[in-house]
Parts: C-alpha cells; sequence; structure tokens
C-alpha cells in the first residue's frame, strides 16, 4: 500500500498529491495566473513562480491527506516533456525530498500520466485501448497496452489542438487560456456560421496550424467590413471553429479504433475539459457500441494526482529513477 507524493511542475500549474494505493487523497494545484496579462506561459516567470508555490503546495497536500511525510514510500516528479526551468524546479524539489527521507524517486512522463488520469475514474478502462492526448503542447493517438506500455500511433505535425483554441482566442481578443472562453462563447454560437477547412494530413496525423490561419484571414475580411465583426460574431466564430477542431480530433480517433480493432476509447488532456468534445465523444462511442473514458473534470488540465497514479504503476513495477536524472523538455511517450 504506497504513499506516494506526487509534483507536476511542467508548464503553470504547481501542484502536489498524495496517493495511498493508488488513491486520490490530496491534489493541490497553484495556477499561475500571471501568465494572463502576456497572453501565454512566460517560461521564466513559471519557473520562478513555481519555486514560490512548491513547499506551500506540498505541505497542502500532506496536511489535506493527514499524511506525515515519514509515512511516505516515494516521490515523484514530472521529468518531461515541457518547459525546462519549470521541469527543473519540480525535479530538484522532488530529489532532495527524497533523498533527505531516503526513500526512492519516480519520474513520470507527463504525456502518460495524462493517458493514466483515466485510471482515477471509478470506472477505468480495459486494455487495450486508444486514448486521444489533447493538451496546450500535444495531440497524439496512443495505443495503451498496459498502464506503461503505449505506443504513439500519430501526433499533430505542426500546433497542437490547445494551441489552435489559446491562438485563436487570442486573435478574437480573448484571455488566455482561451481554451475554455471559446467554449464558453461555442454554446451560444451557429457551428455553421463559417465552414472551417479540414487540413489534408495522413490518416494518424494531425495539423491545427492552417486552421488558426483561417480564422485569421477571416477576422482580416471582416473586419475591413465592419469594425464591430468580431463583437457581433463572436459566439458564432467561436462555435464554427471548434465544431472544426472537434470533427478533426474525433474522425482521426474513430478511423484509428476501426483500424486497430479496439473497442475501448479515452480521451486525455487539457482539451478533453472541451463540453462539446467531451459529449460528442461519448455520442460517437454510443454509436459504434465502443466505451468512452474521461478522465473526471479536475484531472484532465495539469495536475498531480494524474502523475501520482503513474508513479503508483511504476512503485509496482519497481521502477525507480536515479538521483542523477534531468528533465527533457521535448518527446512522446
Ligand atoms: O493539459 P494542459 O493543462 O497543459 C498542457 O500539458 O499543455 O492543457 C492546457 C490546454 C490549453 O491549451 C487550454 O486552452 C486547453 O487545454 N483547455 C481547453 C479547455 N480547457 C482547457 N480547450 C478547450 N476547451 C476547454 N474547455
Ligand atoms: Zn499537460
Amino acid at each position: 500500500m504506497p504513499y506516494i507524493l506526487a509534483i507536476e511542475s511542467s508548464c503553470d500549474e504547481t501542484s502536489a498529491a498524495i496517493l495511498t494505493d493508488g488513491k486520490v487523497k490530496s491534489n493541490i494545484i497553484s495556477s499561475q495566473l500571471q501568465h494572463s496579462e502576456y497572453g501565454g506561459v512566460i517560461p521564466e516567470l513559471a519557473s520562478r513562480l513555481h519555486q514560490q508555490q512548491i513547499i506551500r503546495v506540498v505541505n497542502q497536500a500532506l496536511k489535506q491527506a493527514e499524511v506525515d511525510k515519514r509515512q511516505l514510500d516515494a516521490v515523484a516528479f514530472t521529468r518531461g516533456p515541457g518547459l525546462l526551468g519549470a521541469l527543473l524546479v519540480g525535479t530538484c524539489f522532488a530529489k532532495a525530498y527524497a533523498f533527505g527521507l531516503g526513500i526512492p524517486l519516480i519520474e513520470v512522463n507527463h504525456m502518460q500520466a495524462h493517458v493514466l488520469a483515466n485510471f482515477l475514474n471509478p470506472q477505468p478502462p480495459a486494455f487495450p485501448f486508444i486514448c486521444l492526448t489533447v493538451s496546450g503542447g500535444h495531440t497524439q493517438l496512443v495505443l495503451v497496452r498496459d498502464y506503461l506500455d503505449m505506443e504513439l500511433l500519430g501526433q499533430t505535425i505542426d500546433d497542437a489542438a490547445g494551441e489552435a483554441f489559446d491562438k485563436a482566442a487570442k486573435i478574437m481578443g480573448l484571455p488566455y487560456p482561451g481554451g475554455p472562453h471559446i467554449d464558453r462563447h461555442a454554446r451560444q454560437g451557429r457551428r455553421d456560421f463559417y465552414n472551417f477547412p479540414t487540413p489534408e494530413v495522413g490518416a494518424k496525423q494531425f495539423s491545427f496550424s492552417g486552421l488558426k490561419t483561417s480564422m485569421l484571414y477571416l477576422l482580416r475580411k471582416g473586419l475591413q467590413e465592419d469594425p464591430q465583426y468580431i463583437e457581433k460574431h463572436l459566439d458564432d466564430l467561436c462555435a464554427s471553429y471548434q465544431y472544426r477542431i472537434v470533427s478533426i480530433l474525433l474522425d482521426k480517433l474513430e478511423q484509428a479504433a476501426l483500424e486497430q480493432g479496439v473497442a475501448h476509447l479515452a480521451i486525455a488532456g487539457g482539451v478533453s475539459a472541451n463540453s462539446e468534445l467531451r459529449s460528442r465523444f461519448q455520442q460517437l462511442c454510443q454509436d459504434r457500441g465502443w466505451t468512452a473514458h474521461i478522465p473526471a473534470f479536475e484531472y484532465c488540465t495539469d495536475n498531480a494526482a494524474m502523475s501520482g497514479i503513474a508513479a503508483h504503476y511504476k512503485y509496482l513495477a519497481g521502477e525507480f529513477t536515479d538521483l542523477s536524472a534531468v528533465p527533457f523538455t521535448r518527446g512522446g511517450l
């Protein structure tokens, strides 16, 4: 029954969680709202804010879980992918903590952690399943054979789905991160207001940079004719744009499932918090007779509980990390 402290600091959330025997006892998330005034994450600022927050967040996680640090069996941390300076804060803290307590260190791959967030659900997916992982930095189709046995089937060749949301939101004048704002406006809009193009790429590839450019051209043209174009059509623009992103994501997921003959599907990552993606994903699975798995809302965007569940399976498999480990910024699973 391992007691695990997990730390996540790959981007702009400082998070710590305590899991005992794979059950979440606490999951503290401190979001760095300071980036919103710059319209995106400033890496250096992120590192400094992680440094300011990490001790408080870890202590709060222990307190809320009613666990003393001497009860811990391992300390887990996100090794990558992510922002180098941000990852270094969590990595160094975890190393020092584990060393001080004389307990093992466990590195977690952030993309694997997003996938494994599905195992925090009361009814987790059966193996094998395909997970569509959609976040601010990644868009991946992953074949999951076992907890720690994952194969990358395909990914984006340019922007991630979350980036497509955030960049379009920025050019429409919406705050960062834009995904949740587009989601909210889209609920009142018409999806057939504008027919955004579907990119022509390989079957398991994604591309979102063209979509963002077509939004830019549409706005330029609209604003030439009417300076109030964005305000007047914001809901419709959001609905049409979101509809296209979700359609691209689900079409590729459906094709991959048919090709692999897999009947269990999951979504994960920050964009899996999107209401249209969640509902159309469930509808697709219902129509096809597939099982649909979506992490609870709080485990979609970055959080340490998902790192904790990944670390739990690594602990059981005896996969520990040397104190010399350094972060990595890019890469898949
Ligand atoms: O997984 P995550 O928290 O961080 C990364 O690992 O990148 O994902 C953040 C991304 C951002 O791009 C954000 O706009 C997007 O997830 N996001 C959403 C929604 N909530 C978060 N995108 C669309 N609709 C949402 N409701
Ligand atoms: Zn993430």
